[in-house]
């Protein structure tokens, strides 16, 4: 499973290169808000231009998503072929980020607009990778549309089933595939958890034979980036935090401080 993270961090996106198992980035528009942030809160104007070409830069070719903010067919056709213009020449590694459904209501006519968007950019040879999926049938019509990712959202889906019948939870929390309670199967529309979404979307999209890579998104816990590799998702994107944690085990530093406890002289000069 190839691991992306999931910032718009500059600082962060050099560390987590810098571990050497890094394999792309990807922002989306809280993402960069949370960046651009911190430079108004250190007082320090930033040039989104040449701020975004250095995480390009600082990603090595390795993909990097960008998405757009427009909610029409038109916008989002427009705003990717416009960023894919700007930014792709600086490390050939850009990805139009395209929601599934951009409709801002329920009964929308711009429902297929996303779809549609895709579609067209992959016509014209722009990879994309369509975002905000929170059931397998979306994930197969963003494929059949030749979308190069699609991002189902786990922490998100976790987050809505656990609100939906009331359970209390941290933002980090892990969510079992198959949790009850008093007796009542814990789901949405079938779908057990965000685990479980990522699995159904590997399914039907491994089942009809599509190209479309898994992303899984939304992760918030080791736990959820560890399930996904083993249900076979592409890629996972992760927080700075959940990379680090991945990494993380009481035993290990307990051992750690034992061999170092241990080392006698003898040894040690050996190495020296
Ligand atoms: C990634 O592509 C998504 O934008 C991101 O994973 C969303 O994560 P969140 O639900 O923690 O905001």
């Amino acid at each position: 499973m190839k691991i992306f993270i999931d910032t718009a961090k500059l600082d962060e996106i050099e560390q987590a290169y810098s571990y050497g198992i890094l394999d792309g980035v990807t922002t989306n528009p809280s993402l960069i808000k949370k960046a651009v942030d911190d430079y108004k809160a250190k007082r320090i104007k930033i040039d989104i231009r040449a701020y975004i070409k250095q995480i390009l830069k600082t990603a090595r070719g390795t993909p990097v998503s960008l998405e757009v903010i427009g909610t029409t067919y038109k916008e989002m056709v427009e705003e990717g072929k416009k960023l894919f213009k700007l930014f792709n020449p600086v490390a050939k590694n850009v990805y139009i980020k395209i929601p599934v459904n951009p409709a801002l209501e329920r009964e929308s006519d711009k429902s297929f607009d996303g779809i549609r968007a895709i579609k067209e950019l992959s016509n014209l040879n722009i990879p994309t990778n369509c975002t905000l999926i929170f059931t397998p049938e979306q994930a197969l019509l963003a494929a059949k549309a030749g979308a190069s990712f699609v991002s189902p959202f786990a922490g998100r889906i976790d987050d809505y089933i656990r609100k939906g019948n009331r359970i209390s939870f941290d933002k980090t929390d892990y969510f079992p595939e198959h949790g009850w309670k008093k007796g009542k199967l814990l789901e949405d529309n079938g779908v057990m958890s965000g685990v479980n979404l990522v699995r159904q979307c590997i399914q039907i999209i491994a089942m009809h034979n599509l190209k479309t890579k898994v992303l899984a998104a939304s992760i918030r816990n080791a736990r959820q980036a560890r399930e996904c590799a083993l249900a076979g998702a592409d890629i996972a994107t992760l927080p700075l935090d959940v990379i680090k944690d991945l990494l993380t085990h009481y035993k290990t530093i307990e051992g750690m401080n034992g061999f170092v406890k241990d080392t006698v002289k003898e040894y040690a000069n050996l190495l020296k």
